[in-house]
C-alpha cells in the first residue's frame, strides 16, 4: 500500500467533512452539526449528520456512517486508493512517491497480467483456427452460442506440450513469469516446464476491472482425471476471494437490484444467455466470508442457487454457516433450490427464461433454509430431542453477529419452534394467535408488567438437560476465568429475577465468552417459564436442575466486584440501572471484539499500512473502552460501596 497512515490522516486534517459532503449534500448547521436529506434515501425530514469536530458523518436513514473516505466510495463507488488520491488533489497534496519495492511489486504485477492476456487471446485464436474444431462441436452441442463464446472470451488450448510457452516466448515473455502465471507446470522432477492446459475449452477467469488472472480449463471428454482444471493460486489469483464474472455481473447487478450466484462456469454461460447477465459463479469453492462481501455490494439479497439433491442442501447449509456471523439488516441471502438432477445450465437450456424466473422466484429465504437445517430429518419426539432443537437453535442465533438482527431471529425461532411443538395443547388461544402472525411473543411485548415470562411456548413439559455437578467441579471448569462483566450480568439477575423480564431478549442474546457463564444464563432463561418471582426460588429451581455449582461460582466471582446492587435487598432499579450499563459495555465490546478479529485478519492477508493502522485504532478503541468501563460508577474496583438503601 502506498499511503501512510500519516498521510491518510493529514488528508482528513485538511479537509472538513462538511466540505467534502457539502458538493453533494445540502447541509445546514444545526448547533455543533450539520444536517441535510440522506443521500442514500430519498427523505423530507433531514437525518444525515456531519460533525466536523470528530470527523465523521452519520446517516440515520441507512445507518451508513463513516469518514470523508468513505463517504465518497460510498457516494460515488470509488475504491479506497482512488478515494485517497481524490481528495488528496483536494486537499492540495502531492501523492507520495512510490517506493522502490512497490515499484518493483507493481511492475511484477504488470507483468503477470500482460502474459495472462495474451495466454487468452492465444486460445481464443486457437478455438477459431483448425486444431479448435472439436472443442467447436463441443461448445455447440452444449448450446454455447458464438455469441456467448466471445462474451466470456472461451478458448481452446491445444493439446501439444509447448504450444502456449512457444508462443509466449516468441512474445518476448520469459519462463518465470509463465510459471508465476500458472500457466506452466513445473517442479524439481520436471525438467522442460511445460503448459498446464492442453486439450481443453478455456474459460478466462477475471478480477473485478475485467483484467485475465486465471483459467479455468474443461475437458472435452469424458473419463479424464480433472473435468475442470484451474490456475493455480498465485500472485493475482485467490480463489475464494473472487467470483467468476464479476466484471460483467457487475452493473446489471446494481441496474436489477439483484445477483444470482451458481457453482460453474457454463452455469454463469447458460443462464446469462438466457437474459440474467447478473450472474456470478464461485468457481467451484463453498462460498467464503469474503464472496459475501463481494455479492452484498452488489445487492442486499443475492440469491444462490443449489441442487436440489441432498449436496445441493450440503452445500447450501454450509452457505447458511458462512454467512451467518456476516448477516445484518441489508445483507442476508436467499436460496434457490433448482428441480433434482438439475444444474442452472441443464435448466435454461431446458426452460429457458421462464424457468430460471420461477426457480428464482422460489428462492427462500435465510430463516427458512435455516429452520430446515435444524428440523429437517430430526426427530422431536421427546423432550431431551425438543430441548437439544431448542439448544442449537440458541447456539446458531447467537451467532449472528449483528445485534439487533440477532433479536429478530430469536424470536422468528421461538415462534418457529412454538408452532412446530404444537401449543395447541398447552396455551390458552390468545397467545397461540400470536404465535402464528410473527407478533412478539406476549411476554417480550414491554409496557404491561406481567408477573413473569410465560414458558417458551410449549416448553413447559419438556425439562432441562440436567447439567451434572460433576463437570461443574471438574478441574477445567474451576480454571476457567469467568469474566467479571459476564458474572456481573448474571449475579443481577440471580439476586433480581424480574429484570430478566424487561431485559429478557438482551440477555438471551448475549454473547458470553465464558461457556459456564452460557450454560447458566441459558438454564435461567429456560426456567423463565416458571413462577420464579424471586432471588429464593430462582436459586431452589437452578438447584433442583444440578446447577447450585455454576450458579456458586458466578456469584463468587462477582462477589470480588464491590456492588452493593448485587445483594437482594438492593432496590431494583439500582440493579436494573447497573445491569443496563453491563450490558451496552459488553455488547460494545463484544463488537470491538469482532472488528479486531477481522483487523488481524485483514492484517494476515494484506500487511499493508493501512490494514496495520486499522488494528491499531481498533486496539486503541478497546483498550479506551476498557478505560472507560473501569471508572463507570459500579465498575471501578476501587469505588466506594455506597450504603445499601433501606
Ligand atoms: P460441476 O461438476 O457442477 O460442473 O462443477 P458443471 O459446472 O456442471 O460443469 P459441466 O456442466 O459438466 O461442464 C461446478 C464448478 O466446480 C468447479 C468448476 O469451477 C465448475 O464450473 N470444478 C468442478 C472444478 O474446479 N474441478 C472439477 O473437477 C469439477
Ligand atoms: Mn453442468
Amino acid at each position: 500500500m502506498r499511503f501512510s497512515p500519516e498521510f491518510i490522516e493529514e488528508i482528513r486534517t485538511r479537509l472538513p467533512v462538511s466540505e467534502v459532503v457539502g458538493r453533494r449534500v445540502r447541509l445546514k448547521k444545526a448547533g455543533r452539526e450539520w444536517r441535510g436529506l440522506s443521500p442514500f434515501n430519498a427523505e423530507k425530514t433531514p437525518s444525515f449528520y456531519v460533525n466536523d469536530g470528530k470527523m465523521a458523518w452519520f446517516d440515520f436513514s441507512s445507518g451508513k456512517n463513516g469518514n470523508i473516505f468513505d463517504f465518497v466510495m460510498a457516494t460515488e463507488g470509488l475504491t479506497f486508493p482512488e478515494a485517497v488520491e481524490r481528495l488528496a488533489g483536494e486537499a492540495g497534496l502531492a501523492l507520495p512517491q512510490r517506493t522502490v519495492e512497490s515499484v518493483e511489486h507493481e511492475r511484477k504485477r504488470a507483468g503477470l497480467h500482460e502474459v495472462l492476456e495474451k495466454a487468452a487471446q492465444f486460445f481464443e485464436k486457437r478455438l477459431s483456427g483448425r486444431e479448435g474444431a472439436k472443442a467447436r462441436a463441443y461448445l455447440t452441442e452444449r448450446g454455447i452460442s458464438a455469441a456467448s463464446q466471445a462474451t466470456f472470451r472461451i478458448g481452446y488450448a491445444p493439446a501439444e506440450r509447448h504450444a502456449l510457452r512457444d508462443h509466449l516466448a516468441s512474445l518476448d515473455a520469459d519462463v518465470e513469469t509463465m510459471i508465476e502465471a500458472g500457466l506452466l507446470v513445473h517442479g524439481d522432477d520436471v525438467k522442460v516446464p511445460y503448459d498446464r492446459f492442453r486439450d481443453r475449452v478455456m474459460f478466462p477467469i477475471c478480477d473485478r476491472s475485467g483484467r485475465v488472472i486465471a483459467f479455468g480449463g474443461r475437458a472435452l471428454e469424458k473419463g479424464v482425471p480433472a473435468k475442470y482444471l484451474n490456475s493455480p493460486e498465485g500472485t493475482l489469483f485467490h480463489k475464494g476471494a473472487l467470483l467468476y464474472n464479476h466484471h460483467q455481473a457487475r452493473k446489471p447487478a446494481m441496474d436489477r437490484g439483484a445477483v444470482i450466484a451458481v457453482e460453474g462456469y457454463v452455469d454463469v454461460v447458460a443462464v446469462t444467455a438466457v437474459g440474467f447477465p447478473n450472474v456470478v459463479a464461485t468457481c467451484g469453492t463453498a462460498l467464503t466470508p469474503d464472496q459475501c462481501e463481494l455479492l452484498w455490494k452488489m445487492s442486499e439479497q443475492p440469491t444462490l442457487c443449489f441442487d436440489g439433491d441432498a449436496a445441493g442442501r450440503r452445500a447450501a447449509f454450509k452457505a447458511v454457516e458462512t454467512a451467518l456471523p456476516l448477516i445484518g439488516p441489508n445483507r442476508s441471502l436467499r436460496f434457490a433450490f433448482l428441480p433434482d438432477g438439475q444444474d442452472p445450465d441443464d435448466l435454461a437450456r431446458a426452460g429457458g427464461a421462464t424457468a430460471v424466473a420461477e426457480v428464482l422466484d422460489k428462492a427462500k429465504p435465510l430463516v427458512d433454509v435455516l429452520w430446515l437445517r435444524e428440523t429437517e430429518g430430526h426427530s422431536i419426539d421427546t423432550p431431551e430431542q425438543r430441548a437439544g432443537l431448542e439448544h442449537r437453535l440458541q447456539e446458531i442465533v447467537r451467532g449472528i453477529g449483528d445485534d439487533s438482527l440477532r433479536r429478530h431471529y430469536a424470536v422468528a425461532m421461538k415462534e418457529r419452534l412454538a408452532a412446530l411443538l404444537g401449543t395447541n395443547r398447552r396455551q390458552p388461544a390468545g397467545r397461540q394467535a400470536a404465535a402464528g402472525t410473527g407478533a412478539r411473543p406476549a411476554f417480550m411485548a414491554g409496557g404491561r408488567r406481567q408477573p413473569f415470562p410465560p414458558p417458551l411456548r410449549g416448553y413447559r413439559g419438556a425439562s432441562l438437560p440436567p447439567l451434572s455437578d460433576s463437570i461443574t467441579r471438574s478441574p477445567a471448569f474451576a480454571r476457567a476465568a469467568l469474566p467479571q462483566r459476564e458474572a456481573l450480568i448474571l449475579a443481577l439477575i440471580l439476586s433480581h429475577p424480574h429484570l430478566l423480564e424487561r431485559h429478557f431478549d438482551e440477555i438471551e442474546s448475549l454473547d458470553l465468552t465464558n461457556a459456564e457463564a452460557a450454560k447458566l444464563r441459558d438454564a435461567i432463561v429456560h426456567l423463565a417459564g416458571e413462577e420464579l418471582h424471586d432471588a429464593g426460588t430462582l436459586r431452589h429451581a437452578l438447584e433442583r436442575h444440578g446447577l447450585d455449582t455454576v450458579r456458586q461460582h458466578v456469584e463468587a466471582a462477582a462477589d470480588r466486584l464491590p456492588h452493593w446492587h448485587l445483594r437482594e435487598d438492593a432496590a431494583e432499579i439500582d440493579a436494573e440501572h447497573v445491569l443496563q450499563q453491563a450490558l451496552t459495555l459488553h455488547q460494545k465490546m463484544q463488537a470491538l471484539h469482532k472488528h479486531l478479529r477481522a483487523a488481524e485478519r485483514a492484517l494476515a492477508d494484506d500487511a499493508s499500512e493501512m490494514n496495520f493502522a486499522r488494528l491499531r485504532d481498533v486496539q486503541s478503541r478497546l483498550s479506551a473502552l476498557g478505560g472507560m468501563e473501569a471508572t463507570v460508577e459500579g465498575f471501578g474496583t476501587s469505588s466506594g460501596r455506597p450504603e445499601p438503601e433501606i
